[in-house]
């Protein structure tokens, strides 16, 4: 079986498996990080979000073999639960959810756009999470929850 290597969360990683093994069942089987979540397995839920070199990528369409020497960030590379991200911290405030089985995926989608944009419009935040499915029907409040960390983490910046 090959080898490769990879960066998780900040961690050197290497991982013996066939090159066709999807990310999403790398990340969850071989590494144990179970919070990236299986929906659909066809690209089309984004449950299965995570970053790649900064940008969301839908893990179960990722072959391991494509993403070799990449960084990649996953729910569990965002904050603690002693620590959590703004992002984190503003779902909880704004009780962003329901199951919470989309929020990882949103979760990390939401970080790439405000490390790109930090003051998006709701419109730039709708369309940053197109791809993102949630089925509770939560959409409302996870908008005015990311425009919440968005305010929080320019207020810590200034
Ligand atoms: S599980 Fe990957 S997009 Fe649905
Ligand atoms: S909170 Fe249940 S799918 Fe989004």
């Amino acid at each position: 079986m090959p080898a490769f290597e990879l960066t998780v969360n900040g961690h050197a990683v290497r991982v013996d498996a066939d090159p066709d093994t999807p990310l999403l069942d790398v990340l969850r089987n071989h590494l144990g990080l179970v919070g990236t979540k299986f929906g659909c397995g066809l690209e089309q839920c984004g449950c299965c979000m995570v970053l790649i070199d900064g940008a969301p990528v839908k893990s179960c369409g990722k072959a391991l073999s494509t993403v070799a020497g990449k960084r990649i960030v996953t729910i569990e590379g965002l904050g603690t639960p002693e620590k959590p991200h703004p992002l984190q911290q503003a779902f909880l405030d704004e009780q962003a959810g329901q199951c919470g089985y989309c929020l990882p995926g949103i979760l990390v989608t939401a970080k790439a756009l405000l490390d790109k944009n930090p003051a998006p419009s709701r419109r730039e935040i709708a369309l940053a999470l197109d791809d993102n499915i949630c089925r509770c029907g939560s959409h409302i409040r996870i908008l005015r929850a990311v425009e919440r960390a968005a305010a929080a983490m320019t207020e810590a910046r200034s």
